[in-house]
């Protein structure tokens, strides 16, 4: 088991076989928050750290920092912050709201129900990545040198069989959970990626179509393939 992702080979990742179609891989990575607690082996989260650092940056400066936690201690310490921003913040707002564009009520309140059981099991999943930039301004331009590894990360992790959520919601006490994450002064963590074999399946996503978001030359104008 685990062979680069980069070979473009198939080879087995804790159970599931590698797949490397690109296309496929980028259609089924779904958040995946229901996990089992089964440790990761260290061989794949490497895999998906490298295939994060293959991502682009800005002046190819690789300002970030890659904080890989396992320790069940800073976990608790750190999901207690996420686990309030859930209660108190953003769940209110989305079961009193309408459900995201090209999803049904009963899609959406099935994605909340996974987003609740995150937030009450997130210190469960077996490995954390938090991925962070030193130094330097925290801003969208500083956004743009991290968030295309993070998204290499989630692709890698889907590749290997491994489930993983993109999540911020923690950032609604920043202070606090960075604290708890023990991060330096002047560096700052722009996700928490919940990471683990997934309990459910691999499925594909649920987007609007390309037509009702992709303009052709003038803004309102749509984009066509003709
Ligand atoms: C910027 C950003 C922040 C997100 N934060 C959270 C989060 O804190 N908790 C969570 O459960 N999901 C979070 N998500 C995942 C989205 O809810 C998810 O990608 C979206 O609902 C689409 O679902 P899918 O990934 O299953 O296709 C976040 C996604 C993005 C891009």
């Amino acid at each position: 088991m685990g062979r680069t992702i980069f070979s473009g080979r198939w080879c087995h990742g804790g159970g599931e076989r590698m797949n490397t179609d690109l296309f496929e891989i980028i259609r089924t990575t779904r958040s995946m928050r229901r996990l089992k607690p089964d440790p990761v082996p260290p061989a794949l989260i490497r895999q998906v750290l490298e295939a994060g650092t293959a991502a682009p940056s800005g002046g190819n400066m690789q300002a970030w920092r890659f904080l890989v936690v396992r320790d069940p201690a800073i976990k608790t310490a750190v999901a207690q912050w996420y686990r309030r921003g859930w209660h108190e913040v953003v769940a209110p707002r989305y079961r009193s709201g309408a459900p995201a564009p090209g999803s049904s009520r009963e899609r959406f309140d099935r994605m909340l129900a996974a987003a609740e059981h995150l937030a009450e099991h997130l210190h469960e999943a077996p490995v954390w990545i938090v991925p962070c930039l030193e130094g330097g301004t925290h801003t969208r331009t500083s956004g743009a040198s991290i968030y295309p590894a993070v998204q290499n990360m989630l692709l890698a992790a889907r590749a290997l069989g491994l489930g993983a959520t993109l999540t911020t919601l923690y950032l609604l006490f920043e202070k606090e959970a960075e604290a708890a994450l023990g991060l330096p002064e002047g560096t700052h963590s722009y996700a928490i990626l919940p990471m683990g074999y997934p309990l459910g399946k691999f499925g594909p996503v649920a987007r609007t179509a390309v037509e009702d978001v992709a303009f052709s030359d003038r803004w309102g104008e749509r984009w066509t393939e003709g």
